[in-house]
């Protein structure tokens, strides 16, 4: 099957995709490395040992970095995915044991043993991604595909949810994305301006749990705080922010994408601010030149990446 390694910070929709590729036919999850943001790199780590064990996805699963390029430690949003960052249920200990190498380390192994057949999925700061691009910057030309869960481009009025310029895990390695979207391999950013336009409700949520057997009772009791943060924003639902990176992978029919370089900013009121250069559009020479282009989604078919989601819940049960 297609190979994907999920380089995540969970977190509540950090799970979601997870389970949606594991429930999906035809994708297997050679590698999960984790990040720092929606929690401390030890809470996402215990979380990714949790999840891959309860679910019985067979991967290693590799501790990431707990700051950024830049040093900081941001503070996880407890208002959001719980203290815990998984919606403060119970956690029992996992007996799975983490892989003895650094995230970027077991990110390059792997894509320098599968060339051309690895797509990495990232949903949270995007620092060990950048260190494997530091150290092998050779992997920019063995991956398969790169989707990114990040940044917000001005559709649909998306421009930030942790400031007003910048999204979560942009803001939270800045320059880690920056040079993510600087390194020349096929990258495809899903970003707040369609992660926002897919709602799932609490009538979902409820369907899932009554015909999703232990996996759709799992996401009812993960998603309580967060649906209450979201309830918050005068929502009806939850933005569907990295299960839509994975929906992508999946089935990138359902979403509409526009071309181009993209930057991040590295400082000042708008760190982690990206900024979208359209191909074809002019402007006096610059700095901008010489990035290479990539993709950003403008538009999501939200009905179909709710079925998506429902249909690989039903098959985990
Ligand atoms: C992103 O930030 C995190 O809180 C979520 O898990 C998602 O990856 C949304 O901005
Ligand atoms: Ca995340």
């Amino acid at each position: 099957g297609r190979k994907i390694i999920l380089d995540t910070d969970p977190g509540v929709d950090d799970a979601m995709a997870l389970l949606l590729l594991h429930g999906t036919p035809g994708i297997s999850i050679v590698g999960i490395t984790t990040a720092s943001g929606n929690g401390l790199i030890e809470t996402t780590t215990r979380n990714a040992l949790y999840l891959a064990d309860r679910f019985g996805i067979n991967a290693p699963v590799a501790k990431g970095q707990g700051v950024s390029l830049d040093g900081v430690t941001s503070s996880p949003p407890v208002t959001i995915h719980g203290r815990n960052a998984l919606g403060d249920i119970p956690l029992p200990a996992t007996r799975k044991k983490l892989d003895p190498r650094p995230a970027h380390d077991l990110i390059i192994d792997l894509v320098r043993a599968n060339p051309h057949e690895i797509t990495l999925v990232a949903t949270g700061h995007m620092t060990n991604l950048a260190l494997a691009l530091r150290k092998a910057p050779e992997i920019a030309g063995l991956v398969r595909e790169v989707v990114l869960m990040g940044g917000a481009f001005g559709y649909h009025g998306a421009r930030g949810n942790v400031t007003p310029a910048a999204e979560a895990n942009f803001h939270g390695d800045p320059r880690a994305a920056d040079e993510i979207c600087a390194a020349g391999w096929p990258l495809t950013i899903v970003g707040l301006d369609v992660t926002t336009q897919t709602i799932m409700t609490d009538a979902y949520f409820a369907d899932l749990r009554q015909h999703g057997g232990k996996a759709g009772q799992f996401l009812w009791d993960i998603t309580r705080v967060y649906m209450n943060f979201h309830h918050g924003l005068g929502l009806n639902g939850i933005y569907v922010n990295d299960a839509s990176a994975a929906a992508y992978v999946i089935a990138p029919e359902l979403f509409k994408t526009q071309k181009g370089s993209v930057r991040v900013a590295t400082e000042s009121v708008a760190l982690g601010e990206s900024i979208l250069k359209a191909d074809g559009r002019v402007y006096p020479p610059g700095d901008w030149d010489h990035r290479p282009s990539v993709q950003v989604c403008t538009d999501v078919n939200a009905e179909g990446v709710r079925a998506l989601f429902h249909n690989a819940i039903l098959r985990l049960g």
